[in-house]
């Protein structure tokens, strides 16, 4: 005997639970099945504890995929406004913080506790603690955990990525996909910091020093401050960054945005009695400066150094080439790129088009977002069209 459901959502993130509430809100019977003790732990660490809940901001440019239209129609039916709605429903204190995105003045718990009380106004079964022995196809799905066998006529896969496997992220998602003949799209770490080797450990001696900067690779540039870290680079610039840096390529950091690369010609005119570094130290931490000038060759006045190698250094800073040799893996990563491939789905529904009843939602699916509350919104966005299907 199994207890009979309309849905088994398995994974009570961010996609499930909005799933779950949605559907239980339309009179379905949902059960949520979580392997962890309790549900929405990316939620509850996410926004360093306030969760960038959203970015007001979202469009489909936004996001990375195989198929970059896949992710317009879930976005434009649930948009960051309606999730702000729901949000001030709750009374849950808000501001934005740069950059469109929206974070809690309180704590992410909020958010948890708002998703779980939207789950209670349906008929939704939250349990927690349970491991997901096997899933069945057949007159619909069974699963069967440590404690039972459950059954449904849909199944939503939302167990996210493999990204921060020390918080319990698994793979799991890719497992069912194999198992139902959907095609993956590789994953890899997305919202990483990368690692730097050979030469460029030098820049390793000044970890922990920040500069505004361009971090461009491929043909997508973000204009954020980055982070030298003791294993390479992170900060914000450099995390969006990696989403499109593919190992062996460069990547280019302006270290001047603000400046043209003629700006060490113009001040060797204005100022040819400052000193190369002092100059440099102006525009840049001076840690980073000193670094850089040694590189450059910037030693002396100004005015004793030749026009050529000016404009060189000047051209080099707008563009200064890093080669990383890695990045720091799903161990850091803040989302995975790639995943369900978004070819064998429904955009409007997220269902399968091969297996009436299944469904794949968030982080599992080829579909990731910059850094800024993008990620949330996919997961409300596309739990909400699965929610609405079952
Ligand atoms: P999510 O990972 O949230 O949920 C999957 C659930 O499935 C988990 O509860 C997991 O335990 C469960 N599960 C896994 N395997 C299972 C199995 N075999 N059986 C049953 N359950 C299983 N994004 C953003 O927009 N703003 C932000 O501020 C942040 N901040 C942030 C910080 C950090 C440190 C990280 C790691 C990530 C973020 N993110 C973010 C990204 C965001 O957390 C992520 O995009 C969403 O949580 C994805 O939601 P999902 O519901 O798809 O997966």
């Amino acid at each position: 005997m199994s207890d009979s459901y309309d849905a088994i959502v398995l994974g009570a993130g961010a996609a499930g639970l909005m799933c779950a509430a949605r559907a239980g809100q339309r009179g379905r019977r949902v059960l949520v099945l979580e392997k962890s003790d309790r549900p929405g732990k990316k939620i509850l660490i996410s926004g360093g504890g306030r969760c960038n809940f959203t970015n007001i901001g979202a469009r489909p440019a936004n996001y990375l995929s195989a198929n970059p239209h896949f992710a317009k129609s879930a976005l434009a039916r649930y948009t960051p406004r309606d999730f702000l709605d729901l949000v001030e429903s709750y009374g849950i204190a808000w501001h934005e913080k740069t950059l469109g995105q929206l974070f809690c003045d309180g704590s992410a718990r909020q958010i948890v506790d708002m998703l779980l009380e939207e789950c209670a106004k349906g008929d939704v079964t939250l349990r927690c603690g349970e491991e997901i022995g096997s899933v069945e196809h057949g007159n619909g799905f069974t699963v069967t955990t440590q404690s039972g066998r459950f059954s449904a006529r849909a199944l939503v896969i939302a167990t996210g990525g493999p990204s921060i496997p020390k918080m319990g992220a698994t793979g799991f998602a890719y497992d069912l996909a194999r198992q139902f003949g959907l095609k993956l799209v590789e994953p890899r770490p997305a919202l990483v910091p990368l690692t730097l080797g050979g030469e460029e450990v030098l820049f390793r001696e000044i970890s922990g020093v920040a500069a505004p900067v361009v971090a461009i690779a491929g043909k997508t540039g973000f204009a954020e401050a980055a982070l030298f870290t003791h294993r390479g680079l992170s900060g914000p610039a450099i995390l969006q960054a990696s989403s499109y840096w593919r190992p062996g390529e460069p990547l280019l950091i302006d270290f001047v945005p603000d400046r043209s690369a003629e700006w060490l010609l113009e001040a060797k005119r204005d100022t040819p009695r400052t000193g190369a570094r002092t100059l440099l130290r102006e525009a840049l931490p001076a840690r980073l400066a000193d670094i850089l000038a040694e590189k450059l060759g910037l030693d002396g006045d100004m005015g004793n150094l030749p026009d050529k190698a000016l404009r060189a250094a000047g051209e080099r800073l707008k563009r200064w080439t890093f080669r990383p040799n890695g990045t720091e893996g799903f161990a850091k990563a803040e989302v995975t790129l790639g995943g369900i491939s978004t070819a064998g789905l429904s955009s409007k529904t997220m269902e399968s088009k091969r297996i009436p009843g299944l469904f794949a939602i968030g982080e599992a699916v080829d579909v990731t977002g910059w850094l800024g509350g993008y990620n949330f919104q996919w997961a409300w966005a596309s739990g909400v069209a699965a929610g609405e299907a079952i």
